[in-house]
């Protein structure tokens, strides 16, 4: 099943998810349902929040389909570890058609669980690093414009506060 992606104004982008602890067959459906959505939505990482459900979850797949083995789901994902500074052009699928340049570590180490909710670290470079560490953030209710300058981030409010009146939101 594809969700519909969540866009900047909803409040549940913004709230702290909640920790999962049941791991059963529904978890799985979800997960599944989150790879599907973020496919059709163009996306190379997604957290749960997006499709309006707060639970700690997000799946990432930086190859976008060419390398299975890099699909990747973390649940309850804490970042342990960041090392270096990099700063690239970000964008997020629930604020589409922007994009800033964000400065953030270029080394990240990430511990979470897997679907079977064994504990697990994932150490990720330049995009990888960059995708654990936005989906991170989304489950903790923070946006990628809250690591812009207050000046770039109340122009870009100001903008899509446009788009929102004008209905093209
Ligand atoms: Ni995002």
């Amino acid at each position: 099943m594809i969700y519909p992606i969540v866009k900047y104004g909803n409040p549940v982008l913004e709230t702290p998810s909640q920790t999962v602890t049941v791991f059963d067959h529904e978890l799985k459906k979800l997960i599944d349902d989150m790879f599907e959505s973020m496919y059709a939505a163009h996306g190379v990482g997604l957290a749960a929040p997006q499709i309006g459900i707060g639970r700690r979850i997000a799946v990432i797949d930086v190859t976008f389909k060419e390398d299975p083995n890099a699909k990747l789901v973390l649940i309850n994902p804490e970042i342990v570890r960041t090392e270096g500074k990099h700063t690239q052009s970000e964008g997020c699928l629930s604020i589409p058609d922007f994009r800033e340049n964000v400065s953030r570590p270029n080394k990240v180490t990430v511990r979470a669980q897997d679907v079977d909710g064994k504990v697990f670290e994932k150490t990720g470079e330049e995009l990888l690093a960059r995708a654990l560490l936005h989906e991170t953030d989304h489950l903790n209710g923070k946006l990628y414009i809250s690591h812009l300058s207050a000046l770039k981030r109340d122009l870009m409010k100001r903008k899509i506060k446009k788009l929102m009146k004008a209905g093209e939101w």
